[in-house]
């Protein structure tokens, strides 16, 4: 458990590599086609895939996602939950395996629930995850 001058440390350490971020509220397509270039490196986070968590439905078809993904000209990761649907359709790219805990539903289901997720890359990383 972090202390909090660990927090604030942290928090510091965000502040100044953000210092010169933009923050935009719009929806993924255009953000992606707006930014695309060479050197750039998107992280995607979009709703879960027919989970059962319902703290974010899937309002956004996975194939939606690949779709704007597939003639990027800059790096992506993606993360998704581990479904067969979202391994098939982007089957070819660099797709790596990690648990995580959803914190989000702690308070209702009376426990932290362990979950597997795949971080999916258009490009070759040397990590890997447990
Ligand atoms: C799994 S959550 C990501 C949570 C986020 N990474 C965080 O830590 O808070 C999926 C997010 O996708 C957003 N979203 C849904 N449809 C979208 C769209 N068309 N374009 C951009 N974001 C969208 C939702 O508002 C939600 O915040």
């Amino acid at each position: 458990m972090a202390g909090i001058k660990e927090v604030v440390r942290n928090f510091r350490y965000v502040k100044n590599k953000l210092s010169s971020a933009i923050l935009e509220c719009s929806d993924f397509r255009d953000v992606i086609r707006k930014y695309d270039s060479k050197g750039t490196l998107f992280y995607l986070d979009p709703p879960y895939y027919r989970t059962n968590e319902n703290a974010y439905i899937d309002t956004v078809k996975p194939m939606e996602v690949y779709e704007v993904l597939k003639d990027i000209e800059g790096k992506f990761i993606l993360s998704y939950n581990d479904h067969y649907v979202i391994r098939k359709l982007f089957d070819g790219y660099t797709i790596l395996e990690c648990t995580t805990k959803y914190e989000l539903g702690k308070k209702e289901r009376g426990y932290v629930k362990e979950a597997r997720e795949l971080l999916i890359c258009n490009y070759e990383v040397g990590v890997k995850f447990v």
